[in-house]
């Protein structure tokens, strides 16, 4: 069974729609945590969208499984990041304009930034990930700029209309972790998995870890609106 870290950025998009105080990323890590998540998952974006800084200081001292902050090789970050010390750092590409992150990293292409982060990263005792799409290619490159572990960008499968398109989509992941295994890599997975889509994906051999976000926030604004209202139903 891979393990699950729990990606709360949204937690914090939430808050962010009204610029408030609630509800509280570090709050939130904690039930996480408590729930059995085997590692918090969040993303510094360079326009601060949803996770801050502070939100990153604060969890880095009550987070007590494995903190991994997903970041683009941006100097700013970097810094931030060598700084507070997450136990994990993930890259990621980053487009200011997406509503999400939209693709994997291209390794290739920006190889020279990526190990030069990587160094940045090992001097500080970060473990460093390559969020990377599904392709040999880009594990090839992940292998070569010396990263000990990659996830792989499960979107095609996730975002895949009809049966036929997920299959293929599904043979793509799958054989890429294979690959990616076979190379001496730890591979994690993750991106728009949800109650629906998740199972064929854990089942495949050598994911040791799903990292998931959008979904579980979603569902916990519906599975916890009933205690919610009945809460403020008791103070009125
Ligand atoms: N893994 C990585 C590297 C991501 O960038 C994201 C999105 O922030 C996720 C996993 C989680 O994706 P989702 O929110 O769609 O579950």
């Amino acid at each position: 069974m891979p393990r699950l870290g729990v990606n709360i950025d949204h937690i914090a998009t939430l808050r962010e729609i009204r610029h408030g105080i609630e509800p509280d990323p570090a709050f939130a890590a904690l039930i996480v945590q408590a729930a059995g998540a085997d590692s918090i998952v969040v993303h510094l974006r360079e326009d601060r969208r949803h996770i801050k800084e502070r939100d990153l200081r604060i969890l880095k001292e009550v987070v007590k499984i494995k903190l991994n902050l997903e970041m683009s090789t941006n100097d700013d970050v970097v810094k931030i990041a060598c700084e507070i010390k997450p136990d994990q750092a993930t890259l990621v590409p980053e487009k200011r304009q997406e509503i999400t992150t939209e693709g994997g990293l291209d390794v290739a292409i920006n190889f020279k930034k990526i190990k030069e982060v990587l160094r940045k990263l090992k001097q500080q005792g970060i473990a460093a990930s390559l969020f990377i799409d599904p392709d040999k290619k880009q594990i090839d490159a992940a292998k070569r700029a010396g990263v000990k572990m990659i996830e792989l960008h499960t979107g095609r499968y996730a975002d895949a209309k009809g049966d036929k398109e997920q299959d293929q989509y599904f043979k793509e992941l799958e054989s890429a972790v294979n690959y990616a295994k076979d190379k001496g890599l730890a591979v994690f997975a993750g991106h728009g998995l949800n109650y629906y889509n998740v199972a064929r994906v854990a089942k495949i051999k050598g994911i040791e870890e799903l990292n998931i976000g959008y979904s579980i926030v979603c569902r916990a604004t519906l599975v916890g609106l009933e205690r919610a209202v009945r809460q403020m139903k008791l103070l009125i």
